[in-house]
């Protein structure tokens, strides 16, 4: 397992690459062989303004390396764009990381319309953009990698991003079916939650830790997720540091509150069955929509009919 993993031949789209996490991204892309556009629309933290300083100045720094690089000034929101770069420099399209974001941080209840769509266009409807105009060349291709970047604040929640977190976990569920839609055609699409100490951390991580938090961790597991050998799709992985996981969804065994078929819920019966339904002894990990459900429909094929229920002596019915 020495051998190094390379892209030769295959061209990459990195959204937001002018700085931080998509920098690192771009340029370790850029040294193991991958042609890569390098997009960012050079604004502030905040979304305001636009400049070609930051993707020029990547550009460069992988061509000065021996790589190959050109740029895009576009906004994710115009993903076609950014895709027309590719194919009109590269003439194909491999690779498309998810990375441009933004923040526009506010409690909850003074989070104006602005706040709220600027941060649901640049990071969700952007991500869509982007990916819908490179699907159909992936297809193609019958080869792709997608990454979409979430953030733990979508994944717990965290004071003053309800917008941001609110469209970081709608990636998610974006990369889920585009997973999905994709692995037939050998188009993979992962989603990151990572921690880098960037202009979008600086001053909310501790200085030491802002440190240690380099953007450089988290790239390997991007570079990994894009490779051609990597077969994982669909899932949700956390970096930072050096260190990575994976998550999956756990969900409890749950409890029927009904026995046979014509009863009624109540909501008393919810209230009373409470300890049985959040109990996570003997947990699933449902890993599907389908699997997910067929727990669900094996367990609506044990209830039987009041009239076969009455007919049995009361021990037999199990009913509490
Ligand atoms: P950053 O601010 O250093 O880099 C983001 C880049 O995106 C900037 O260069 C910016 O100009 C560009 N950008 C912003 N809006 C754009 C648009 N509409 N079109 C094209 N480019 C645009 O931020 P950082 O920290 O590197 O973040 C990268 C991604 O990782 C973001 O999606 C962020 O939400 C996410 N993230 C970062 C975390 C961190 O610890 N740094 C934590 C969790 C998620």
């Amino acid at each position: 397992m020495d051998s190094k993993l390379r892209f030769d031949g295959k061209v990459a789209i990195v959204t937001g690459a002018g700085g931080g996490l998509g920098k690192a991204y771009a340029l370790l892309f850029g040294s193991r062989g991958a042609k890569v556009v390098v997009n960012d629309l050079g604004g502030s933290k905040k979304g305001e303004g636009s400049s070609s300083k930051l993707a020029d100045q990547v550009v460069e720094e992988i061509r000065s390396a021996g790589g190959t690089a050109v740029a895009n000034y576009d906004s994710v929101e115009d993903g076609d764009k950014i895709v027309k770069t590719a194919l009109d420099n590269f003439g194909r399209v491999d690779i498309v990381v998810n990375n441009a974001g933004i923040l526009r941080d506010r409690s909850f209840a003074r989070i104006s319309d602005t706040d709220w769509d600027l941060i649901q266009r640049v990071h969700l409807r952007g991500s869509f953009m982007v990916t819908r105009a490179a699907f159909p060349i992936m297809k193609e291709q019958k080869f792709g990698r997608i990454i979409m970047t979430a953030s733990t604040s979508g994944i717990y929640g965290n004071f003053g991003q309800a917008n941001y977190g609110a469209a970081k976990l709608g990636l998610l569920g974006l990369s889920n079916t585009v997973a999905i839609e994709g692995r037939k055609y050998n188009i993979h699409c992962n989603t990151i939650a990572p921690v880098g100490g960037t202009r979008l951390t600086e001053g909310i991580l501790p200085p030491d830790l802002f440190d240690q938090l380099k953007p450089e961790y988290v790239a390997p597991l991007v570079a990994w997720l894009c490779h051609e050998d990597c077969e994982d799709t669909g899932g949700l992985f956390e970096a930072a540091g050096g260190w990575y996981g994976k998550y999956r969804w756990e969900r409890t065994q749950g409890h029927f509150c009904r026995k046979y078929i014509e009863e009624e819920v109540t909501p008393e019966a919810v209230r009373d069955s409470w300890e049985k339904i959040t109990d996570f002894t003997d947990a699933y990990h449902p890993a599907s929509n389908h699997e997910d459900t067929g727990i669900l429909a094996a367990g609506l094929q044990d209830l039987k009919p009041w009239k076969e229920i009455q007919a049995k002596p009361a021990s037999a019915t199990g009913a509490v």
